[in-house]
C-alpha cells in the first residue's frame, strides 16, 4: 500500500517547479522539508514548527543531504505570511504530534484552519497542497472534521479537493489534497 504522505509527495513531484517556492507547515524531524527541498533545488522552502527541537533535527537532516535551500522558522504555521507573502507552488501539512515526541504539542484546529485557508489563497494555479490528518486522537479527529466541513464549502470553479482514506480502517490517517485550477 502507498502511504498517505507518499500520495501527496507523488502529486507534488509530478508538477514540481525546480525554481518554485514550497512550504512545510509542520516541519517535525524534517523528512517532509527534505522532500520539498529536493523538488525545488533552485527554489526555496519555508518550514515552520513551534518546537525548537524540530528546527535542530531538521537542520541536521538537511546538512547531511547538503540541502541549503530551506529557511527554518520557529513560529506557528498560521503566521507564515509574515515571513513570505508571495505565491507558493505547493506545500504539506502533516498534522498532529511528533511520533515519539511530546503528544501534548499537537496541531490545533483554530490555527490549522487559518493556515490552510491562507495557504490556499497563496497557492499558484496548477499547484497542490497535501494535508495529512490523524483521527486516532481526539484533536486530530476534530481537526479533520472541521477541515472537511470547510473544504465542502470551497468554490469548485477554483479548487479541486480530494480525500484518500481507508474506508475499512476508520481511525487510520488520511490525506486531503487541494489542487488549484
Ligand atoms: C506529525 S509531525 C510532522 C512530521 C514532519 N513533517 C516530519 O517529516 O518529520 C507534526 C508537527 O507539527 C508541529 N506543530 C504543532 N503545532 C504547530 C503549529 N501551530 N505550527 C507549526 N507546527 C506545528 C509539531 O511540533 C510537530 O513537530
Amino acid at each position: 500500500m502507498v502511504g498517505i504522505l507518499q500520495l501527496a509527495k507523488d502529486r507534488l513531484a509530478q508538477n514540481a517547479n525546480p525554481n518554485g517556492v514550497y512550504i512545510d507547515f509542520t516541519m517535525g524531524r524534517g523528512r517532509d522539508t527534505l522532500f520539498l527541498c529536493s523538488i525545488a533545488p533552485q527554489g526555496k522552502v519555508y518550514a515552520f514548527d513551534i518546537q525548537p527541537s524540530a528546527l535542530e533535527q531538521t537542520a541536521d537532516l538537511l546538512a547531511q543531504h547538503n540541502m541549503t535551500n530551506a529557511e527554518l522558522i520557529l513560529d506557528s504555521h498560521h503566521n507564515f505570511a509574515k515571513y513570505y507573502g508571495g505565491e507558493i507552488d505547493g506545500g504539506l501539512f502533516n498534522l498532529g504530534f511528533l511520533p515519539g515526541g511530546d503528544k501534548s504539542i499537537t496541531t490545533q484546529r483554530g490555527s490549522t484552519i487559518s493556515a490552510v485557508k491562507d495557504s490556499m489563497k497563496a497557492l499558484k494555479h496548477g499547484g497542490a497542497i497535501g494535508v495529512a490528518v490523524y483521527p486516532g486522537h481526539e484533536e486530530g479527529r476534530l481537526e479533520g472534521e472541521e477541515l472537511q466541513q470547510y473544504f465542502s464549502t470551497v468554490d469548485k470553479k477554483e479548487y479541486d479537493i480530494f480525500i484518500y482514506r481507508l474506508l475499512n480502517v476508520p481511525e487510520s490517517p488520511y490525506m486531503m489534497i487541494i489542487e488549484r485550477h
